[in-house]
């Protein structure tokens, strides 16, 4: 893999709903070990400082687009103060599945509920939900603008959005160490894992071929979007984007 597969130089990735579908239910059961490990236990740091910036009340509505596993579904619910309601939505039923185990593991049934649907052509009515979520789902999305003016018509009025994604290092010497480490070590890691072929080489390829930081923000307002930011975390591997619905 060279290293072009990382800065969006190789040909558009597919991004078939029934590709990206399959290729998540086919790592759902080593999901969310691969995630701890790969990214050193950072993860749930990610995921709490996005739902942090929800600011709940204990009074929202959430909505968790691409939800997986549930993990920020849960956290949302959690959260003190968290979420009075979850609803999670995602179109790869295994992972789905998973995220439903945790939910009754973690007694959480009343509050936290999973739905299968696309984030293109979301199965909620139009403004209402007080806050939305999407943790690392926006890049496999095959529409990302449909996908973006979805959450605006399901958001209310000045409701609140949360979406963390990959991005890349740009500090000098770190940029390098992390493109090796992502395009060489991790893909290795994930498929030994996960004994999937192509699910933790389409992870990097996807992120290079994806706009982060301003780029993204640009896209968010498009979308309409108000107030939209963008935060690096971990030096940029990461990026918090917030925004409210006008
Ligand atoms: C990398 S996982 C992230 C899961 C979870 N949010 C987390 O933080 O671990 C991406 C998820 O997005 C889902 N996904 C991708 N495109 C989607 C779409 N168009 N509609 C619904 N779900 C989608 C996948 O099925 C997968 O479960």
């Amino acid at each position: 893999m060279s290293a072009d597969r990382l800065t969006g130089g190789a040909l558009p990735l597919d991004k078939a709903p029934s590709r990206i579908a399959g290729m998540f239910d086919a790592i759902a059961g080593r999901y969310d070990l691969l995630n701890t490990v790969l990214s050193a236990g950072l993860d749930r740091r990610w995921r709490a400082r996005a739902i942090a910036s929800l600011a709940l009340t204990g009074r929202e509505r959430v909505l968790d687009v691409c939800a997986g596993t549930a993990d920020v579904s849960l956290g949302a619910a959690a959260a003190t103060p968290g979420a009075a309601r979850v609803v999670g939505v995602d179109f790869a039923g295994a992972m789905l599945a998973k995220g439903h185990e945790k939910i009754v593991a973690a007694g959480q049934t009343s509050r936290v509920q999973l739905i299968r649907g696309d984030a293109m052509a979301l199965p909620i009515a139009a403004a209402s939900v007080d806050a939305v979520t999407i943790a690392f789902g926006i890049r496999n999305v095959q529409g990302t603008g449909e996908a973006l003016r979805e959450l605006v018509r399901v958001l209310r009025p000045g409701g609140r959005l949360a979406i963390l994604e990959f991005g890349l290092p740009q500090a000098p010497g770190l940029r390098q160490l992390y493109q090796w480490y992502f395009l060489q070590v991790l893909p290795r890691v994930g498929r030994m894992v996960s004994r999937h072929g192509g699910a933790y080489s389409y992870l990097p390829e996807s992120v290079g071929a994806f706009p982060w930081g301003q780029d993204f923000v640009r896209l968010l307002s498009d979308a309409g979007f108000a107030e939209a930011q963008s935060r690096p975390m971990t030096l940029g591997v990461v990026y918090l984007y917030t925004a409210r619905k006008p």
